[in-house]
């Protein structure tokens, strides 16, 4: 498999996400307060597996080979990248503070949550198109076969070091019984 359709893979379980965090947002703000459980289970989620494991494979791997074999950083393609993951950082931060004041009494937080998860959304939505559908396809192009299964290995370790393979089991579990829940 190549490097590229991993994180395509990686892209599609995201999107899923992002469409449950849309709707349990939704149900914390019109006053459902056992959502914020599964709020905090869904932003760890998008801290572990996506920040640290797949914007992890993307920056410490794929990135830096692309710019390596001329994809332009600063003012190119690959800054743009970079600077929208820590937009997003930025959000599941303000999310998280939020959640966090719901559960020690603030309830007015609740209403403001569903519009920083649409700005997340939005972001995260608009960044995993312009991989999949130019970045990923330029750099399908750029990866000769043995860099390619190089980098396969890399993402394997990168994988391996910051979720490991239980905790990786345990993310796509929760996303299979929060999907029941929020989205059947
Ligand atoms: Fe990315
Ligand atoms: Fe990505």
């Amino acid at each position: 498999m190549q490097p590229t359709e991993i994180l395509s893979t990686e892209h599609k379980s995201i999107l899923v996400a992002l469409k449950i965090l849309e709707k349990a947002g939704k149900a914390l703000a019109s006053g459902d307060l056992a959502a914020a459980e599964d709020l905090d289970r869904l932003l760890d989620f998008f801290r572990g597996f996506v920040d640290q494991c797949h914007h992890g494979k993307e920056e410490l791997a794929l990135f830096p080979e692309l710019v390596k074999r001329g994809v332009p950083k600063e003012g190119g393609p690959i800054g743009v990248m970079l600077s929208e993951h820590e937009v997003g950082r930025g959000l599941v931060r303000k999310i998280q503070d939020l959640v966090n004041a719901v559960k020690g009494g603030e309830a007015g937080a609740a209403k403001e949550v569903p519009q920083f998860i649409g700005y997340y959304r939005g972001v995260l939505e608009a960044h995993i198109q312009k991989e999949d559908n130019v970045l990923f396809v330029r750099a399908a192009g750029l990866l000769d076969k043995t860099r390619a299964e190089e980098m396969v290995q890399e993402f394997d370790r990168i994988e391996q070091e910051h979720v490991g393979a239980g905790k990786h089991e345990a993310y796509h579990q929760m996303l299979e019984t929060l999907k029941e829940r929020y989205l059947s």
